[in-house]
């Protein structure tokens, strides 16, 4: 009997668990990848694509078609659309398609990989939904940045801190870009916190400190046409454009609620250590929906090869093994386009050559073409 494999979720968890197994081209199984947005995106160099003229749409985005056309036709399906429900004991999922009919895949193994998305919609950070959605997020954005003169950046962790210093970099001495950050230290305080503050300062972007933006809204009187952020305690500082980067939400809202994590908004998923959602025998989850060490790139890949040998045991028949995490956790931030900070573990600290080296020179935009062509797997 042919098995059915379907992976929620077409970036770079969905997409990695993809190519893992197509690769073994196992017999007589079939893997469906549902993906909202048609294309791959690298959301890694979001920070640096929102500067015009710096990376090109092609660079960033690339057909999920291509990815997988290179396999046996009858070893995969495509499907555009967005997992709506999920009944993990009739084992089938409902995609609702673009033209909001909805389409029940059933399934023997599936793979939740739905990642997590900007609580603030209108930023391309992570793909806010379709590829013409992502794509007009994007454009909206460099165009507003260049048209600004004053730009407010909210949320000082390592978004905020890419961000700001994209902007510091190429406007420094134009335009005013402020960086808001909550606490007395940018990153949360991390080991990387006072180097970030540095190179930021010599990229001309002011840090404001203990700022808690209690709401923004459109300026008025002088400051018509621009946005008035209103801090808590009641003062404002009105700005031409604010670009926030805090929060991240798990899209798993078409998971039935015992299976999330506590909480009102933000609920990852639930796993085991095999990477399995407690109380099913046949659903994986890997990447941002999962969000456990923390939500990263490194943590998303070891946790996607994780998941495909145990969806290959699993068909079969075989028991899974424990998910291992990365050897060492790295935390690395562009600063603008020629420097960076880092940290190994909390305790080292990354020269900026290097991680100007390993990751802002091209905010890894090469790696865009191991996913297209499945030697990432
Ligand atoms: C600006 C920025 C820079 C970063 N830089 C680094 C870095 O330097 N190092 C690092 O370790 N990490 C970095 N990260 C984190 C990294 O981007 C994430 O860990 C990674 O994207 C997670 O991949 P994912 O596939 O799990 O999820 P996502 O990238 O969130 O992708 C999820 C996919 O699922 C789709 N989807 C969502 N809902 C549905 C649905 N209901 N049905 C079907 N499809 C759906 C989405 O459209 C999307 O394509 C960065 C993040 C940001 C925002
Ligand atoms: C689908 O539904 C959404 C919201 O319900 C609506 O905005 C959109 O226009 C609909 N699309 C089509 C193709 O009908
Ligand atoms: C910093 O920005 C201000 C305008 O906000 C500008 O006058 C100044 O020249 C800039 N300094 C540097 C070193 O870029
Ligand atoms: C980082 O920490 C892990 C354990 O958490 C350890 O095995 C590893 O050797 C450490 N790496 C470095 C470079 O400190």
């Amino acid at each position: 009997m042919s098995k059915t494999v379907v992976i929620l979720g077409g970036s770079i968890a969905g997409l990695h668990v993809a190519h893992a197994l197509l690769k073994k081209q196992i017999k007589d199984t079939k893997v469906i990848l549902v993906s909202k947005n048609s294309h791959f995106y690298w959301n890694l160099a979001s920070v640096r694509a929102i500067i015009p003229g710096q990376i090109t749409d092609e660079q960033l985005f690339q057909p999920l078609q291509t990815a997988l056309s290179r396999y046996p036709a009858e070893s995969w399906e495509l499907v555009i659309g967005s997992a709506s429900k999920a009944d993990f004991g009739a084992k089938t999922v409902e995609i609702t398609l673009p033209d909001n009919t909805t389409r029940a895949l059933p399934y023997h193994q599936l793979v939740l990989a739905t990642g997590a998305r900007s609580s603030s919609p209108d930023t391309p950070w992570k793909s806010p939904g379709t590829y013409e959605e992502t794509l007009a997020s994007l454009h909206d954005t460099a165009a507003r940045v260049t048209n600004a003169q004053h730009i407010v950046v909210a949320g000082a962790g390592s978004t905020g801190i890419e961000v700001a210093g994209e902007l510091g970099y190429e406007y420094g001495k134009t335009k005013e870009i402020i960086l808001l950050c909550s606490g007395d230290k940018v990153a949360g305080g991390s080991s990387l916190a006072d180097a970030a503050a540095n190179e930021l300062k010599k990229l001309n972007v002011t840090i404001k400190y203990g700022a808690h933006v209690q709401e923004t809204r459109p300026g008025t009187g002088d400051a018509q046409g621009k946005t008035e952020v209103v801090f808590t305690g009641g003062e404002t500082l009105a700005t031409d454009l604010y670009l926030p980067t805090t929060g991240l939400i798990p899209n798993t809202e078409y998971i039935p609620s015992q299976f999330l994590g506590p909480g009102e908004v933000a609920r990852p998923v639930l796993v085991d250590e095999f990477l399995r959602v407690p109380e099913t025998e046949e659903v994986w989850a890997c990447g941002d929906i999962v969000s456990k060490p923390r939500a990263g790139f490194f943590i998303t890949q070891k946790q996607a090869i994780s998941v495909a040998k145990n969806v290959e045991a699993a068909l079969a028949g075989l028991k899974p093994t424990v998910a291992k995490g990365p050897p060492m956790d790295i935390l690395a931030c562009a600063v603008g386009r020629e420097r960076g900070v880092g940290r190994i573990n909390n305790t080292i600290k990354m020269p900026s050559f290097m991680v100007w080296a390993a990751k802002g020179r091209t905010l890894a935009l090469p790696m865009v073409k191991t996913y297209i062509d499945g030697s990432v797997a």
